[in-house]
């Protein structure tokens, strides 16, 4: 029987015992993983962060009482005493550091009971994720999940140190402060001592940086929590992580140098990878000329091209009228792709449908020649000139669509996505960085009837662009760039307009006011005029950038305690009701619908 008063005092982690502890008195402690009960010998993998170490319970020969070794079950939270010894050969498991040895216990102290868990704590079992994420601290005690973890804050950690050789300063700014638009909707707190009135948790800390700028800081950085109301997706949370930084007197090339820098370090420290800078570049305007979006993924080519000149004198219809109408005509090449059936053809023109396209053609290039529904509308020298333009070879599938011009860049490159998906064609071993540079300063939202911020309203214009104000804002380059990997937009920044009179004109042409300006803006607007340095900076999808280093699939698997599609926490059940006398308080009313 295990005496009360002995005192265990950990000595080692379950991850960390091998062959060269032998004969060593040890106390371990953690989670029991499994039990196999062999009748007389009870063998318990006990688990805890550091990994997974075998004990033996002989309760015939040590101090450990036959009911107690009985009682045992998964997820109990043992302290046990032992010797470290060697594993009789055909018992080795070359798997795990700890799989030569065993630990042969003397002593044990149940620290806690636990109930049977509502799933196996492994990588197996399949459990839905509503489940998972009910249990998530249950979860979260996989191996798997708690890697993701421990590389989340290596590169933290790499991070701080990187940027602080560099001389970035870590500055924290408020969380309860008002509106700063990046795009998406506010989360809004009521403030009870002043009843009726709302901060607003930040979307990003942009207008406290510049003014960190203002005030002299020179380089600022901040691993920080960004809140946004938006739909979410596989990629995006209501609240996620930046590496959010700001310098003075910088230019873009600066910025993009550091980043660069950067990330050759976190892929070499972090995965052994060495990446090749400087990083490719590519305007807004050719990114979706040729990949059809603005953060394409350059692991392979499959690019969008324009064959409206060609299609204009063919005498297939939807061709003719879509050219005559000011549309496009667009196709890739699918390399491969002649093998497609029938079916999957069709199941293709699903997945442009699904994009607002109206049809999807397709051309397959034979050994006996060209196969299609509509070879009748073309002649033999038109289809070569369509399949020379997108250098189609026998065994190949041209796929088109004609449409308005978004329609067809939108729906051709999604389906440029999933055929470099199911061709296999996005290398899991592959980081291609890319440089998104150039924006629109502007692009028009029709449901609002007006202008926004292709970036954010603080971004500066092209110096040569700045008469387009007045001219033709539409056309005003942004001094903006993404940073996108692998198809992923994995960070966004600016050169800042440091200049009342460039911000309010940007203003002004977003539709805001003088009057709503000094009102929303107001300190940002006098803060300009005293002194402000030209500035500039970035941010970094902290958790994409995680996913992608881990190959995750769902940004839920690198933030520990994640939200659902629906932005609830299944843990908490957040969010919830509050108590009448909170609402009181706050002097709100909840009106139900
Ligand atoms: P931006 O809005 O581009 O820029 O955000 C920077 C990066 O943050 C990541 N990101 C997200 N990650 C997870 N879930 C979300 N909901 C989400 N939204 C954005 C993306 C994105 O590239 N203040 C500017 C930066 C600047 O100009 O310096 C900003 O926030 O990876
Ligand atoms: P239809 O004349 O509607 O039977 O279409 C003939 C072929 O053209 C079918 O294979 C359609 O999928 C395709 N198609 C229809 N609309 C478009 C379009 N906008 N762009 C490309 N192909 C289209």
């Amino acid at each position: 029987m295990a005496e009360k008063d002995e005192i265990f005092k950990r000595t080692h982690t379950c991850g960390e015992l091998d062959i060269k502890d032998l004969d060593k008195e040890v106390t371990l402690m953690g989670w029991v993983h499994s039990r196999r009960d062999h009748g007389g010998l009870i063998f318990i993998d006990l688990r805890d962060r550091d990994g997974v170490t075998q004990i033996v319970l002989n309760p015939k020969i040590n101090r450990i009482s036959h009911e107690m070794a009985q009682s045992i079950r998964n997820e109990f939270v043992l302290a046990i005493k032992g010797r470290v010894s060697v594993r009789p050969k055909d018992m080795i498991n070359p798997k795990l550091t700890t799989g030569e040895i065993e630990v042969y216990a003397d002593n044990l102290r149940i620290l806690n009971e636990s109930r049977t868990p509502p799933f196996p704590i492994d990588e197996y079992s399949e459990v839905s994720e509503n489940v998972r994420l009910k249990y998530r601290y249950l979860d979260l005690r996989r191996p798997s999940l708690q890697g993701n973890f421990i590389l989340r804050h290596r590169v933290v950690k790499r991070v701080r140190d990187f940027l602080d050789k560099k001389g970035f300063l870590e500055i924290e700014t408020p969380f309860l402060t008002k509106s700063t638009p990046e795009g998406a909707r506010d989360y809004l707190v009521p403030s009870r001592v002043n009843p009726g009135k709302f901060y607003a948790m930040p979307q990003s800390p942009q207008l406290f940086k510049q003014i960190l700028m203002i005030s002299g800081f020179d380089r600022y950085f901040q691993i920080v929590k960004c809140f946004r109301d938006e739909d979410l997706r596989a990629d995006r949370q209501p609240e996620f992580t930046q590496i959010d930084m700001e310098m003075s007197f910088i230019e873009r090339e600066d910025i993009f140098l550091l980043i660069e820098e950067m990330m050759v370090e976190i892929f070499r420290e972090i995965k052994s990878i060495n990446i090749d800078t400087p990083f490719p570049r590519l305007s807004y305007r050719e990114a979706i000329e040729r990949f059809g979006s603005d953060k394409p993924d350059i692991r392979y080519g499959m690019e969008l091209r324009d064959i409206t000149d060609i299609a204009k004198e063919t005498g297939f219809q939807i061709f003719t009228k879509t050219a005559k109408e000011g549309g496009k005509v667009k196709g890739i090449n699918v390399q491969g792709g002649g093998r497609f059936s029938r079916k999957e053809l069709d199941d293709l023109t699903g997945v442009v449908m699904e994009y607002g396209a109206k049809g999807l053609t397709w051309i397959k290039i034979t050994e006996d020649g060209y196969q299609s529904p509509i070879t009748k509308f073309f002649s033999k020298e038109v289809l070569d000139s369509i399949t020379d333009l997108l250098k189609g070879e026998k065994g190949d599938l041209l796929l088109f669509v004609a449409d308005r011009e978004d329609v067809v860049t939108n729906s051709l490159s999604q389906l440029r996505l999933r055929m470099g998906e199911r061709l296999g064609l996005m290398d899991k071993d592959k980081y291609s960085f890319l440089w998104v540079i150039d924006f629109p300063l502007l692009e028009y939202d029709e449901t609002e009837k007006r202008y926004i911020a292709m970036h954010h309203p603080f971004t500066a214009p092209r110096d040569e662009d700045l008469h387009l104000f007045n001219e033709d804002p539409a056309r005003i380059r942004a001094k903006a760039y993404d940073l996108v990997l692998n198809g992923q937009e994995i960070g966004g920044g600016s050169i800042r307009i440091h200049q009342r009179d460039i911000q309010e004109k940007m203003f002004n042409a977003l539709g805001i006011d003088e009057k709503e300006a000094i009102l929303r803006f107001g300190f940002l607007l006098e803060a300009l005029q005293y002194g402000a340095p030209p500035h500039g900076g970035i941010a970094l999808g902290l958790d994409r950038l995680i996913m992608i280093l881990l190959g995750a699939v769902s940004i839920r698997d690198v933030i520990a305690f994640p939200k659902t599609q629906k932005a609830i926490c299944l843990m908490t059940d957040a969010p919830s009701e509050v108590d009448e006398k909170q609402l009181r308080e706050l002097k709100l009313r909840v009106e139900t619908i």
